[in-house]
């Protein structure tokens, strides 16, 4: 079979313009459905080990839903995701304020970010099932500066692959940080503590209690986070002290930041789904749905209760315009931004 995209209409958003819901099917017959609202992946059909077909990723069928409100499931998150302390940062000696939209601090590019937007798209020719999203943001969005163009390429490759390609440009300097923040359920039902997560990561970024790194580089070894061996997601949990229980964390790559490396490796024993990330990004925020309480009925009618999905989100570190320290996420004019990260599935 020749792998192909269709699309058809999700909805209005609240401005009235058209969301688009784009199915993108590989060789293979597994398939992706994408909106043009935040380029949310609201489905990922995948196979187990027997070869049927399944849902790996959190989410909804309807825009509404996604409309009124739900913790960034699938979405690109920026101009910066994660945190940035206080809503502020200073670049070229002039401070800037951003809004507060998780008091005190900032949180994935504020209350519209581009998990909000309704991005342009364009279904691409050849041989793998791709669209190209686009997005404008203008000059003072959501406090930053610079009119920023980003675009964001998925492509669910014929050799089992969702690969996300990111690009932006600016005409002002301005802090670019993009990460997709799907929720993985390699069983497409129940939570994820039985899944086995192997982290390519020597060490993290320590945060404090409100989730801004201190800026120490610390090692994993000896700590619950030590996911250097494959091991059940829960087994460590009763030693993590902060409240809602579950890992909330930013690892560094091994050797990351510079070429596509892997980031990390989900497997289910049940289902036999292997999920391995891999990314061009330094650090990956490890996240276990633990915010997640029940309030959210997707697919299949599923509640989706306190660790029902694991996001991976390959990323720059946290509050990095406030940490020189850190690998940048400065984008000046002249500059392209360039993010590539993998979502590569297999059966074992
Ligand atoms: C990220 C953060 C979490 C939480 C989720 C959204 O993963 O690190 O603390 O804010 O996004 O609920």
């Amino acid at each position: 079979m020749k792998a192909s995209v269709t699309k058809s209409l999700f909805g209005k958003a609240p401005g009235g313009g058209r969301v688009d819901l784009f199915t993108l099917t590989n060789a293979r017959g597994w398939f992706a459905r994408i909106a043009s609202y935040g380029t949310i992946l609201t489905e990922l059909q995948v196979p187990d080990r027997r070869g049927r077909l399944g849902n790996v990723v959190l989410g909804f069928d309807n825009l509404k839903q996604y409309l009124a409100g739900h913790p960034y499931f699938g979405c690109t998150a920026g101009r910066v995701a994660n945190r940035t302390a206080r809503g502020r940062f200073r670049l070229d000696g002039k401070t800037y304020k951003l809004c507060a939209n998780s008091a005190p601090h900032h949180l994935h590019g504020g209350t519209l970010g581009f998990d909000k937007a309704v991005w342009a798209a364009e279904i691409l020719p050849g041989p793998e099932a791709a669209v190209k999203f686009t997005h404008a943001s203008p000059d003072g969005d959501e406090g930053y500066p610079g009119n920023l163009d980003v675009a964001v390429v998925m492509t669910l490759t014929n050799n089992g692959e969702l690969r996300i390609d990111y690009t932006a440009t600016t005409d002002r300097p301005t802090p670019v940080n993009l990460t997709n923040h799907s929720y993985f359920n390699l069983a497409g039902s129940g939570n994820v503590l039985g899944h086995e997560l192997k982290v390519a990561a020597k060490f993290y970024t320590p945060a404090d209690a409100g989730q801004i790194p201190t800026g120490r580089i610390a090692p994993v070894a000896g700590t619950p986070l030590d996911f250097s061996k494959s091991r059940p997601i829960g087994a460590r949990f009763a030693e993590l002290t902060a409240l809602p229980i579950g890992y909330d964390h930013n690892f560094v790559i091994n050797g990351g930041g510079k070429k596509l490396a892997p980031c990390a490796t989900v497997f289910d024993p049940v289902t036999g789904r292997v999920l391995e990330v891999l990314t061009t990004e330094p650090g990956v925020q490890v996240y276990t749905g633990n915010f997640l309480d029940g309030t959210s009925r997707g697919h299949g009618g599923i509640y989706y209760t306190q660790h029902s999905g694991i996001c991976l989100e390959a990323q720059h570190f946290p509050d990095s315009p406030n940490h020189p320290e850190f690998p940048s996420v400065i984008l000046r004019p002249g500059q392209t931004y360039r993010q590539t990260s993998v979502h590569r599935f297999s059966t074992r």
